[in-house]
């Protein structure tokens, strides 16, 4: 068998409700906490959801400070201004309380409030060294799986999309309060929760360093995604599927933070760095594409993933694995988000463009399982359109 490394955040607490008691959990983990610092984003905070988590830290005796400012793709501005937020606050810990966009800035605040590095220094791989201030996240997306992964995403320039990777980013405490999705709107429960199914299924096929730990999550997260998604869609008041859909996220990002993702992510962020689609979204346009291309070299990978996706499919390794294509179109199609580039104002003209971003993320495309080139790119943005 051949050597990996695993790597994930120590501590979980998956329970619907848990986080009205986020106060007494804080104090009882981190003993000698007092200012906590809350990041998240403008459209989370007037659901009302962060008030009752508030009210048990200021229980606590504990001055927390919210800083509201993300907005989603977070660029490099949002994440200074966050940075000195919490100095001013005087910061001790912090909590990241949002999707991936929030949860990415309270790691950049963690590792930057105290340190002597510059953001600069730190985009790549491995780059954070110095202190890191105590830190807990809270999705309240079922998708990115952000609270368990060393990956911070930042929008660098004026349309880039820049990864900060680092074990110093993975969180001490994750907790998953599926009370807090309840009020997800249906077509943002698809497109992140198909972004969590790329997470598996690109860990799956990871070329340098898939692994049996992030095989074993890949699976069990496309279970519980592919069993929920749409009824997390159609009945978004169900705590069961809610809490099942944030497990599945979590699960596919313990897998990808290990294996890391491919060719899905690195044709989708400049879709989501220049026109702005929702990071899950741009995901779901580009990938039936990417991986019809990347058919001849991965059908038995995914003729394995098939069957945890479309168990009853049969046939060859080749008609399985184009049944799992074929499901994850229909599961886009079923949930009623766009389907075409088009549909998201993108048009012929672009594509030069989107194919030359996306050959920048070297990162990404090293992982994927077939080699693939510029002309490659635009032409699986072509088929995309
Ligand atoms: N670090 C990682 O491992 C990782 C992985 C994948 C993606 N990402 C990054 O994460 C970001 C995308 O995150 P996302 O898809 O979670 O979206 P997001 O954090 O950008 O949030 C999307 C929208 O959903 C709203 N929202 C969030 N929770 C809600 C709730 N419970 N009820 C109602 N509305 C709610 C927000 O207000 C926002 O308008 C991108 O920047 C992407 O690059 C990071
Ligand atoms: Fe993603």
């Amino acid at each position: 068998m051949t050597a990996f490394a695993f790597s994930t955040v120590a501590h979980i607490l998956s329970e619907p409700g848990i986080t009205k008691h986020l106060g007494a959990l804080i104090a009882e983990r981190f003993p000698g906490t007092h200012r906590p610092f809350i990041v998240t984003d403008a459209g989370f905070l007037r659901t009302g959801l962060l008030d009752l988590p508030r009210l048990s830290l200021e229980q606590e005796d504990m001055a927390a400070a919210v800083f509201s400012g993300v907005v989603a793709d977070p660029p490099e501005a949002v994440v200074l201004e966050a940075v000195d937020a919490a100095r001013r606050h005087e910061a001790d810990l912090v909590i990241g309380f949002g999707g991936g966009s929030s949860m990415d800035v309270a790691k950049l605040v963690a590792v930057l409030a105290d340190s002597r590095q510059a953001i600069g220094d730190i985009y790549g791989i491995g780059k954070v060294s110095g202190k890191r201030l105590p830190l807990v996240q809270v999705p309240t997306t079922a998708g990115t799986g952000s609270e368990v992964t060393n990956i911070a995403i930042v929008t660098t320039g004026a349309t880039t999309k820049t990864g900060v990777v680092a074990p110093r980013l993975y969180a001490d405490l994750a907790v998953l309060d599926a009370a807090l999705t309840l009020g997800l709107p249906p077509m943002v429960t698809a497109a992140t929760g198909i972004d969590a199914m790329v997470h598996a299924i690109e860990a799956y096929t990871s070329k340098h360093k898939k692994n049996p730990l992030s095989d074993a999550l890949a699976r069990e997260a496309l279970r519980l995604l592919s069993r929920n998604l749409i009824r997390a869609c159609e009945q978004g008041d169900n705590l069961e599927v809610r809490q099942a859909m944030l497990l599945g996220a979590c699960l596919a990002g313990q897998a990808f933070s290990n294996a890391p993702v491919a060719a899905v992510h690195a044709l989708a962020y400049p879709i989501g760095g220049i026109f702005h689609v929702p990071h899950g979204l741009s995901n779901s346009l580009v990938l039936p594409h990417v991986l019809r291309f990347n058919l001849p070299q991965a059908a038995d990978l995914y003729a394995e993933l098939a069957g945890v996706v479309v168990p009853h499919a049969s046939g060859s390794e080749e008609v399985r694995a184009e049944a799992l294509i074929v499901a994850m179109q229909q599961i886009g199609k079923m949930t009623g988000i766009e389907t075409t580039l088009q549909q998201v104002g993108i048009g012929e003209a672009d594509l030069d463009r989107l194919a030359d971003d996306a050959m920048l993320q070297t990162r990404l495309l090293g992982n994927n399982p077939r080699e693939l080139t510029r002309a490659d790119a635009r032409a699986i943005y072509a088929a995309a359109l």
